[in-house]
């Protein structure tokens, strides 16, 4: 198992992002949207302390996800990936002076799921085939959170436009309106495409139906069509899909730790093997760099 916490936020920044999501969703479930009212001050702290840990490594460092192991960490895991990533998208686009309301629309993005009932069992198959009749529960969450915001004047009106239109696709195909291209605001679609890459990262990791390079090259076919290319282009640019210190499987069999993340090969960072396919442990430092050409036929199949 890998360890929790990994990435570029620190620690205790990311414990309280995910004590606030955690008791917001509890309240809203046992109270309903118009009694809860989001701590608006406490996630503008956290978001804060995203973006200065982001700013510390971005543009040099690559972001990358948190590996957790419980479908039902993703309630609150999932929103916090989504704000790291979205921030240092936003970081990277130069989208500074609304740094703060994209980073509390990427937490509260999901924030209406807390109403549709069950949703805590399926919400990590999120897009993944849903029985109509869950599905049609489940597109609800975005028009359901701007319910939850609704009644707070200090929420901005770009955040709350990112909770109603984070499954809207570009090419249209998206949810609840169908809204197409630029009548999609440009903050909704960098929270999108973080949603849907820490979405299938999760899943990979989990159901190992995907290895995290597939997610990639998803992200990548998708651009243009479901989701914003230039967004898509910067995000894999700063986002890697493998945790820094990750053990990962390579395709050779052998077990590795991710010891450095290479910029512009996301998918190839250099590792350090642990362990061979027999189970022997490896007794040396020596460090295999993925992106150079000998190794070009070795791959990332899964996080251990
Ligand atoms: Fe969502
Ligand atoms: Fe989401």
């Amino acid at each position: 198992m890998v360890a929790r916490g990994m990435g570029v936020v620190s620690e205790n920044v990311r414990d309280r992002a995910l004590g606030l999501i955690q008791d917001l969703s509890a309240q809203l479930r046992q109270a309903g949207a118009p009694a809860v009212e989001p701590p608006y001050d406490d996630l503008v702290e956290v978001v804060e302390g995203v973006r200065s840990d982001v700013s510390k490594v971005s543009p040099h460092v690559l972001v990358s996800w948190t590996v957790f192991d419980e479908p039902d960490e993703y309630e609150y895991v999932h929103p916090f990936d989504v704000a790291v990533f979205s921030v240092a998208i936003a970081l990277a686009m130069g989208e500074r002076a609304r740094i703060v309301d994209i980073g509390l629309g990427a937490l509260l993005h999901d924030v209406g799921m807390a109403l549709v009932p069950g949703a805590a069992d399926t919400a990590y198959r999120e897009g993944e085939g849903l029985a109509p009749e869950d599905a049609k529960e489940m597109h609800a969450h975005p028009e359901l959170g701007v319910r939850v915001l609704r009644q707070h004047p200090r929420i901005s009106a770009f955040t709350k436009a990112i909770v109603a239109q984070h499954h809207e696709r570009m090419d249209g195909s998206g949810y609840p309106r169908g809204l197409r291209g630029s009548d999609i605001h440009v903050y909704s679609r960098i929270v999108a495409c973080a949603d849907v890459y820490s979405s299938m990262l999760v899943r990979s990791h989990l159901d190992r139906h995907m290895m995290p390079g597939e997610v990639v090259e998803y992200m990548m076919s998708a651009a243009g069509f479901e989701f914003d290319k230039d967004v898509v282009r910067v995000m894999l640019g700063c986002v890697s899909p493998f945790p820094e210190g990750a053990l990962v499987r390579l395709s050779t069999g052998e077990l590795a730790v991710v010891t450095r993340l290479s910029r512009g090969m996301v998918t190839r960072p250099v590792v350090r093997l642990t362990r061979e396919e027999n189970g022997t442990l490896v007794e040396t430092d020596a460090e295999i760099d993925l992106a150079r050409p000998e190794h070009q036929t070795t791959l990332i199949t899964a996080i251990e």
